[in-house]
């Protein structure tokens, strides 16, 4: 049980007397911001005293005579218009760390009430080079799945492959086209990889030489609107000349930013057309956009030579994805991409019909949902389905083979209407028990402040990133290691593996800790910093135990089946008992609202109360036996706690750097 979790049980009681639902009043038992305040406080007295018309100070006062804390707390103090202060006694906290390190799991206990859920996530659209993007889908969905995982629930990790759209038609037009037979044969990724950058570029061409009219007179006439409101005469009057200038300045935003979405189109169009071999490539290519869209239809119509393409390519297309989940150590127990979904999509339309859900619009078949003005459309006019079409088949797929309580799709904030839509038309086709949710995160920013880009203007690949960050992660393993005595240091290859570990460690949680729905700014240089919120500094903090045990010829096993007592003297031994009984709390949070960055943050504040207790805290060279081994017991705990909360992130941890 958490120690929260034990005050509300002392709690509940009490406050049952007052009201029938007291959860909302006891969710307000929380840890205190300002230790001067006690360990945790509760705060309910104020809510409660509005709500029953009496002084919260009466309220607190009577609570804290009826509640049952004597073995937990000192006593409880009463604060200013009604807080109550709570301190912990210290041998009611050993007591609690002496059952956590007993137990394999840290003292987190499992979900009474476990769900079944489905975690689609990574999912890229494969035959495109996979990017920076993609790792936050891939590195977040795999930290839920395995804390959900941990708490008892039942999960399916499905990657749901983007195997199947346009970018296909794309690459096949491609190789049909410009395929350097030489190339594909030594490396088909690369070739494929270019084909598809290639197609990309024409199609790009092709549809901003189409957009350029329409933003040109756009951008002009913003422009104008923008050039005579600054002309206009101020109103006199002061609130009205305040809405003048607010519409003015509207007015100037808009027209620069029509006028910045030209000059990047601009630019764009000018890089094809100062390229000669390019641009003679795109004018002998005019009508390359039907004819991809030409070429995925005939792929989806069952066309021999392109299913066989298809063939060809998904195979190459998987194994290069592969490589990179293999570095990042993620594994689903499912891949069923859109493709696997293909034979059921016309049911579904049918049975969407039959449900008396759709509408021909235009010629196209569309599901009008409430509360949204644009319908979804499950089918083109030319027979073509959708995105949509296929998520809806994968959901009644789901929810016929696995009937979870709960789909998460870890996805982009961009696909967000998407998703709203999605949901909405799935409960009207009658999935109304399920919990839908839309993990949604922000986008990658590099340091311009834009989505994060090579100077080349790809997006950057991952392959070369996860190598640029075992590189930088290199550097600082050097850097450490170079501290030593030549003879306690590593060899080169000890070194790599560790920067391995801290690299691509690094990586995964500089996404994690971010407010997934927030975009961040990368960084590897921050990533692999040792102060800071960072794996590198909790990786530190693991391995200056190890180096403790080590140094002190600890066998640890030993230690822990001998049955030392654990006792809290010290702040900092205090503190870090305070943190590291508060773990399971961090998990259920994180779990609760899918925020993995609930879960680094207690990461990170546990590594941080460590630090201080080892500065203030001699533990080899403690004043007794006893401290010793009670020291040697707390770092042990601090360590295993670090390796099981990582490990949740998927991160690991290594004796030393
Ligand atoms: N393949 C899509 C993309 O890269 C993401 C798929 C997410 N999952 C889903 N069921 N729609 O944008």
């Amino acid at each position: 049980m958490s120690i929260r979790a034990a005050l509300v049980s002392r709690f509940a009681p009490v406050l049952r007397q007052q009201t029938d639902d007291p959860s909302e009043y006891l969710g307000m038992i929380r840890p205190s911001q300002n230790p001067h305040f006690g360990d945790f406080q509760a705060n309910f007295a104020m809510p409660m005293g509005k709500r029953l018309g009496k002084s919260p100070r009466d309220i607190a006062q009577q609570v804290v005579e009826r509640v049952e804390l004597d073995d937990i707390c000192e006593t409880p103090e009463v604060a200013g218009p009604g807080f109550i202060n709570l301190r912990f006694r210290n041998d009611w906290l050993a007591q609690q760390l002496q059952r956590a390190r007993m137990d394999d799991r840290l003292g987190v206990a499992k979900l009474e009430r476990p769900r079944k859920y489905v975690v689609d996530y990574s999912s890229p659209n494969v035959a495109k080079p996979m990017h920076v993007g993609h790792i936050r889908s891939t590195v977040i969905g795999d930290a839920l799945q395995r804390i959900l995982q941990f708490l008892g629930n039942d999960v399916v990790s499905d990657n749901h492959l983007g195997d199947w759209g346009t970018q296909f038609g794309m690459i096949i037009y491609g190789y049909r086209h410009f395929v350097d037979s030489t190339a594909f044969a030594q490396a088909p990724i690369a070739e494929l990889g270019r084909l598809y950058r290639l197609v990309r570029e024409l199609m790009d061409y092709h549809d901003g030489c189409a957009r350029l009219p329409d933003l040109k007179q756009q951008a002009a006439a913003a422009r104008a609107t923008a050039d005579n409101m600054r002309q206009a005469t101020v109103p006199t009057d002061k609130q009205e000349a305040k809405k003048h200038d607010k519409a003015i300045k509207q007015a100037v935003n808009r027209s620069k930013e029509l006028a910045d979405s030209l000059a990047d189109l601009q630019a764009k169009l000018s890089r094809v057309e100062s390229n000669r071999s390019l641009h003679k490539l795109a004018t002998q290519h005019a009508e390359i956009n039907e004819s991809v869209l030409q070429e995925t239809a005939k792929l989806h119509a069952g066309d021999e030579e392109n299913r066989s393409l298809w063939e060809q390519f998904l195979p190459q297309c998987r194994a290069d994805i592969q490589e990179i989940y293999d570095r990042l150590g993620v594994k689903f127990n499912f891949e069923l991409g859109e493709s696997f979904y293909h034979p059921m999509l016309a049911d579904v339309v049918l049975a969407l019909a039959a449900k008396g859900m759709v509408k021909i619009s235009e010629g196209a078949t569309c599901v009008f949902l409430d509360g949204f003005d644009a319908p979804m459309i499950v089918r083109k006019k030319d027979g073509a389905f959708l995105y949509a079409t296929t998520d809806l088949a994968t959901i009644q797929y789901r929810m016929k083979h696995w009937q979870p309580d709960a789909i998460l799709y870890v996805v982009d904030f961009r696909q967000g209407d998407h998703f709203q839509k999605l949901f909405a038309a799935a409960r009207q086709w009658g999935y109304h028990q399920v919990e839908f949710q839309h993990v949604s995160f922000g986008t990658v920013m590099g340091p311009d402040g834009k989505p994060f880009r090579t100077r080349a203007g790809d997006t950057v690949g991952l392959a070369g990133l996860l190598d640029e960050a075992e590189a930088k992660a290199l550097e600082v393993v050097n850097r450490l290691d170079d501290q030593r005595e030549p003879s306690e240091q590593m060899d080169s290859a000890a070194r790599r593996e560790v920067a391995k570990v801290v690299g691509i460690g690094a990586l995964k949680y500089a996404d994690l800790s971010q407010n997934r729905t927030s975009d961040y700014e990368f960084s590897l240089e921050k990533m692999v910093a040792l102060e800071g919120n960072t794996a590198t500094y909790i990786q530190y903090a693991y391995a200056r135990v190890q180096g403790i045990f080590k140094r002190g010829g600890i066998d640890i096993q030993q230690l822990r089946d001998a049955g030392s007592a654990i006792v809290i003297a010290d702040d900092a031994e205090r503190q870090l008992a305070l943190q590291l009984l508060q773990f399971d709390e961090a998990i259920i949070d994180a779990a609760a609202d899918y925020r993995p960055n609930l879960l680094t943050n207690y990461l990170y504040e546990l590594a941080r109360s460590y630090a201080s207790f080892f500065d203030r805290c001699p533990v080899l060279k403690a004043e007794s036996d006893n401290q010793r081994d009670s020291r040697l017991l707390l770092c042990d705990l601090t360590a295993r706690t670090l390796k099981q909360g990582l490990k949740l992130l998927n991160i690991d941890v290594v004796d030393r750097m």
